[in-house]
């Protein structure tokens, strides 16, 4: 559970991430401002923001600027980077992280329920990245995005559609515009995690009685859920130098879970030892 770069490896780096004052963003921003870099957190609430900021700053040595930012409104996300221009100068890096998610069948769902879903993840997500990437190419910047997606982006998933239909079109924004914008040295990279606690996920995919109903760990090969740190590793692996040839990828991080559940016969773990030594036998051997 430690750090996994060395000491520095932001230094002068100034990094944005959109939701990043709870949650894994908090967690991932944390990590980057003990690496050395400045930080910029966005999301809806200020109150939330400005605490989370004076907590980083106290915990961590840091800089950390707080800037209220809804990801649907295009000039707010305009106006978060004139603000980080204005402190830090320049914007090296952006972690598209802000979401918005809840379980449901999906004809109980509103036109509007699906709508904020899909307008939080993917409009707020192409806002963001078209805000920072027509900066960034104006100015002759290199920049860095990464995008935090999950595991149904590819593989769909019941109950929390608009989601699945929000993150899988973050991946092909991803992929697409590695290629597209490598010319302006800007790459793209996502992360896919399985599941790691938070507040905000916890509460809204595993409401009430289902948190002890449905316990993830149980889906899942390694036998236990993520620890923040492990994400914040692994993000600020791609949000650095070191990660200068990955382009258009997307890291898992599940402990295994999304195989195990697509793998026809995964469910034979439930066989026990007696069992297959009572099929061997039936073998012949
Ligand atoms: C059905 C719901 C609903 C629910 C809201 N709606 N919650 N419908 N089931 N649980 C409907 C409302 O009735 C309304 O439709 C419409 O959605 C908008 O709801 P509001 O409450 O007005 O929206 P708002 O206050 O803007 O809140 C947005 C939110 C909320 C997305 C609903 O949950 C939120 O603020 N979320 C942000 C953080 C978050 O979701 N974090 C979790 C990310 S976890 P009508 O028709 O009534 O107007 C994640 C993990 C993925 O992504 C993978 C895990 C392994
Ligand atoms: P979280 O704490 O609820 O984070 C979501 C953040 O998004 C909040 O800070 C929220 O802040 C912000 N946000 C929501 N709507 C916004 C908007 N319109 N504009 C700007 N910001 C907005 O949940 P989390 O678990 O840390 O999730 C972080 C990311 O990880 C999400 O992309 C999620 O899909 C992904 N993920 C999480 C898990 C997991 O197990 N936790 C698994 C896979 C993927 P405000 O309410 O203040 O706006």
């Amino acid at each position: 559970m430690e750090g996994m770069l060395k000491p520095g490896s932001f230094k002068d780096k100034t990094i944005i991430i959109t939701g990043g004052g709870t949650g894994l963003g908090r967690s991932m921003g944390k990590y980057l401002l003990e690496l050395g870099a400045n930080l910029v957190i966005t999301s809806r609430k200020k109150e939330v923001l400005d605490k989370a900021a004076a907590d980083l700053e106290r915990e961590t040595g840091g800089k950390v600027l707080a800037v209220a930012c809804d990801v649907r409104k295009y000039e707010e996300i305009q106006n978060v980077i004139n603000e980080t221009e204005n402190r830090f100068g320049k914007i090296d890096a952006v972690l598209n992280n802000a979401a918005g998610n809840f379980i449901s069948p999906t004809e109980r769902l509103s036109h509007r329920a699906f709508d904020i879903v899909v307008d939080i993840v993917l409009k707020g997500t192409y806002y963001t990245t078209l805000a920072a990437g027509k900066n960034w190419i104006a100015k002759k910047q290199p920049g860095i995005f990464l995008n935090i997606v999950t595991t149904y982006a590819w593989t769909g998933s019941g109950y929390v559609v608009p989601s699945a239909c929000a993150k899988a079109g973050v991946l092909a924004l991803t992929r697409s515009l590695a290629v597209e914008w490598a010319k302006y040295k800007i790459r793209s990279n996502a992360i896919a995690p399985g599941p790691f606690p938070t507040e905000g996920a916890w509460s809204r995919l595993l409401p009430g009685e289902l948190v002890k109903k449905f316990d993830p760990a149980q889906r899942i090969p390694l036998g236990r859920v993520g620890e923040h740190q492990e994400l914040a590793n692994l993000a600020a692996y791609l949000l650095s130098d070191y990660s200068a040839y990955v382009n258009g990828e997307v890291i898992t991080i599940d402990g295994g879970e999304w195989l195990k559940n697509g793998g026809e016969f995964s469910h034979l773990e439930m066989v026990p030892n007696e069992m297959w030594d009572m099929l061997e036998k039936m073998r012949g051997k």
